[in-house]
């Protein structure tokens, strides 16, 4: 009798387990949020005709499912950002309104991230021509998706790499008339006239990025987030082409850095174990109900075997 009480109850809590484990972004299937948002389409009961429907989805609505398990927030769920309500279609008009936290609300003056100096870079981007002509217009998001960022720079070894993903970030706006006119209200440069005294423009964005002409280096950062006016671009040659490069301060400090890391690679593990958010993705509980339930099988075997002994 005990026996299956305490089976009931594991079996229980290994279903709630698996349901939770259901809530992860790799199973957008079965996502109540990544069903619709990681599709083309979606549908829905329309409760005034009694009928399912089916609809296009936004193009700009479908996330990357494979980015976001990469990013720094796997952990979180959507709710843990946008509100519950998102949880009933279609969603309520209000939900629009809704003030989203900012990097600054979660991670200003938070002593876990201070390696990442969230404040100094802050202080740096209100410099930026960016925030001077857009001002709150243009946040941290226009350029890091909350969704799907990596801090590649501090975590790749791989220059090339380190320049593809900082690049992007400026050409997903530069190079896109929708976005760049959101923000501007006018047609964005051609980047590639903009750029014409440059030779072997192709190469140079493949292997320097944007920021290395655009920002001055500030030593105390990984990243400098001033952008200047384009009258203070770098345009000579020899600050990179030459021995003393201001390369070795800017894009290859990471690759010293990424050797220390190394020598001490057990410190960053630990640290990045400690942070864990979201209840529903703990992986310790889901393993501990395993476990539970194992070991309550074992213990009905063995009982029953017991049983069928003391019978005989
Ligand atoms: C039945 C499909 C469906 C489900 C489930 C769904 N959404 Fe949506 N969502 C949409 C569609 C379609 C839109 C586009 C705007 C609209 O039609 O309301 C949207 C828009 C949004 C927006 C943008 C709102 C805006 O206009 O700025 C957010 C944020 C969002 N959903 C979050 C969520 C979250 C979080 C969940 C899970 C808790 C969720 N959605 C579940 C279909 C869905
Ligand atoms: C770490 C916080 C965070 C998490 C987790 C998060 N979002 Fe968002 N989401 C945001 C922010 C911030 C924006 C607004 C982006 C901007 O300002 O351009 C946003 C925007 C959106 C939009 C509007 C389209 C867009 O990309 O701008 C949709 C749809 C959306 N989120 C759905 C989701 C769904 C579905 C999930 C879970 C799978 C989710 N979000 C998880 C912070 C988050
Ligand atoms: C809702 C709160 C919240 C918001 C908004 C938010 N973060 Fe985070 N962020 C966190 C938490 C909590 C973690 C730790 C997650 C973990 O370790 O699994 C984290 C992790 C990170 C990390 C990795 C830190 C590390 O060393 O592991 C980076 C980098 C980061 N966030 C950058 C950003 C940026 C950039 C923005 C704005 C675009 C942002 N975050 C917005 C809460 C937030
Ligand atoms: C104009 C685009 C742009 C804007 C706006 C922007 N950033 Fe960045 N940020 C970048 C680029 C590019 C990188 C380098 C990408 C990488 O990590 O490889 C970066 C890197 C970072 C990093 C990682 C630095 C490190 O030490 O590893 C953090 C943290 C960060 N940004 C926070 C912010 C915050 C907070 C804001 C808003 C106050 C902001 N960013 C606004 C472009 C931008
Ligand atoms: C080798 C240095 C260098 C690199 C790399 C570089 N730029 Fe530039 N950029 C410049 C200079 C110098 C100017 C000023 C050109 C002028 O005014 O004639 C400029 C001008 C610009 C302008 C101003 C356009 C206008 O006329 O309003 C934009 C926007 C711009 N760059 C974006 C980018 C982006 C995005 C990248 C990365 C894909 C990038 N740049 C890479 C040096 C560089
Ligand atoms: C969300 C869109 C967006 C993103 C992302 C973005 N920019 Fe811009 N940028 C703009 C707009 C809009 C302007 C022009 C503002 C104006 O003139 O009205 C601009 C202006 C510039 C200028 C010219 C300033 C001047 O003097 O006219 C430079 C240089 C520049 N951006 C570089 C960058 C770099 C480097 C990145 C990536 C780190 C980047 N931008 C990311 C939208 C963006
Ligand atoms: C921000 C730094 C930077 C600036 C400024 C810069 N370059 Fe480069 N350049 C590079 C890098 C990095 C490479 C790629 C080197 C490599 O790995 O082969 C490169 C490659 C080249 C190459 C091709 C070399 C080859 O091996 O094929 C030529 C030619 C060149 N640059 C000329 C110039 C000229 C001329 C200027 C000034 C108008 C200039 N560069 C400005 C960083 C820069």
């Amino acid at each position: 009798m005990k026996y299956r009480l305490v089976l009931l109850i594991s079996i229980f809590i290994y279903c709630i387990s698996l349901n939770l484990n259901a809530q992860s972004y790799q199973n957008a299937e079965h996502h109540p949020c990544l069903k619709c948002h990681s599709s083309q389409s979606y549908s829905f009961h329309n409760s005034v005709t009694d009928k399912e429907m089916k609809r296009l989805m936004n193009p700009y609505y479908i996330l990357d499912t494979v980015a976001m398990t990469a990013g720094v927030h796997k952990q979180f769920d959507c709710t843990d950002c946008h509100s519950s309500e998102y949880g009933t279609y279609p969603h309520q008009a209000n939900l629009k309104l809704e003030p989203l936290s900012t990097c600054l609300d979660c991670h200003g003056g938070d002593e876990s991230f201070a390696t990442y100096q969230f404040e100094k870079i802050d202080e740096e981007f209100k410099k930026s021509v960016h925030y001077k002509i857009s001002g709150d217009n243009f946040s941290c998001t226009k350029c890091h998706s909350q969704h799907t960022y990596v801090a590649t720079a501090r975590t790749s070894s791989n220059v090339l790499e380190i320049v593809d993903y900082s690049n992007k970030m400026c050409l997903s706006c530069h190079n896109d008339m929708k976005k760049y006119k959101l923000v501007s209200g006018h047609e964005n440069p051609k980047l590639v006239q903009v750029h014409e005294w440059l030779p072997n423009q192709e190469l140079h964005f493949q292997h320097v990025r944007c920021i290395e002409c655009h920002t001055e280096v500030v030593d105390s950062l990984m990243v400098s987030h001033d952008i200047l006016p384009k009258d203070k671009a770098l345009r000579k040659c020899v600050e990179c082409h030459s021995a003393n490069s201001r390369l070795k301060a800017s894009l290859y400090k990471y690759q010293n850095l990424q050797k220390r890391a190394e020598s001490t690679g057990l410190n960053t593990v630990l640290a990045n174990e400690s942070y864990i958010i979201g209840s529903h993705q703990i992986p310790h509980l889901k393993i501990a109900s395993i476990i539970i339930f194992l070991l309550t099988l074992c213990g009905i075997i063995i009982h029953s075997i017991f049983r069928i002994l003391k019978k005989k």
